[in-house]
């Protein structure tokens, strides 16, 4: 029990995170052309408008209130005026719009690439196994939100942080529901294959698109 805790609260973990750095580095220098979230935009544009942006808005609201919720002590919430019990609520109700979204959102995606001839002669098995991961990592997500009302303040989110601060306890994570562990280990699974995915387009959002200068296209008129 003990051993097998360590293995997947400290040992995958890292390993996950190892993979996840390296492998982004690997795919960088020897596939920098494939490195683009594959559009599929003029293949089938009308199914797709509304998949792409409940998936996106969906996940990505919920990284970030991953990333807000567990990796900011609780003292500094408390310090903020927000307890343990608001920000349980706050999370919960969050987690259930986003996550629905992000859910539904990749069904959606999924069902589009099955069901349209053109998009599924142009679907990798990588494409399916993608999808099928963040339906499963979201799926189990909005599980846990809607049945399993467990306290995470103060097993799950000092964990994650003990992780990413290199002083990991994974006797923390002894006693929680097994439908969170099937989350989080699922979820750091996915982090491990992204880069051997389309997800590598995460870290190359079109930031800059928003500051750069107006192009000017002149029409040259013939004298
Ligand atoms: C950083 C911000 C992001 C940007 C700017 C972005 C942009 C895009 C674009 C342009 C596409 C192609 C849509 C098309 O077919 O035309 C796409 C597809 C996709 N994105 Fe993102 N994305 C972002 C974040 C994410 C995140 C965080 C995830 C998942 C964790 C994700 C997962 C996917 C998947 C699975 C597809 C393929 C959908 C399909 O065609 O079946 N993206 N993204």
């Amino acid at each position: 029990m003990e051993m097998g805790n360590t293995l997947a609260f400290l040992v995958f973990p890292y390993i996950a995170l190892a993979l996840f750095t390296a492998g982004h580095a690997y795919r960088y220098v020897t596939d920098r052309y494939g490195w683009n979230a594959k559009s599929s935009e003029f293949l089938e544009k009308e199914n797709l408008f509304f998949g792409v942006t409940m998936f996106h808005w969906g996940v990505l609201l919920t990284l970030a209130g991953h990333a807000g919720g567990l990796l900011i002590p609780q003292r500094l919430f408390d310090a903020a005026g927000i307890d343990a019990a608001a920000h349980t609520a706050i999370a919960f109700y969050s987690g259930l719009a986003v996550g629905h979204a992000a859910f539904i959102g990749a069904v959606l995606l999924l069902f589009r690439r099955i069901f349209f001839r053109r998009i599924r002669r142009t679907t990798t098995l990588n494409d399916v196994v993608t999808l099928l991961a963040l339906i499963f990592v979201s799926g189990v997500g909005v599980f846990n939100v809607l049945f399993g009302h467990y306290d995470l303040l103060y097993t799950v989110a000092p964990w994650i942080r003990g992780i990413v601060t290199f002083a990991p306890d994974p006797m923390l994570m002894r006693d929680v529901p097994v439908s969170y562990k099937i989350h989080i280990l699922s979820a750091f699974a996915l982090l491990a294959f992204s880069p051997f995915s389309r997800l590598v387009h995460i870290w190359s959002a079109p930031v800059g698109y928003f500051f750069r200068g107006w192009i000017l296209f002149r029409r040259k008129v013939a004298e």
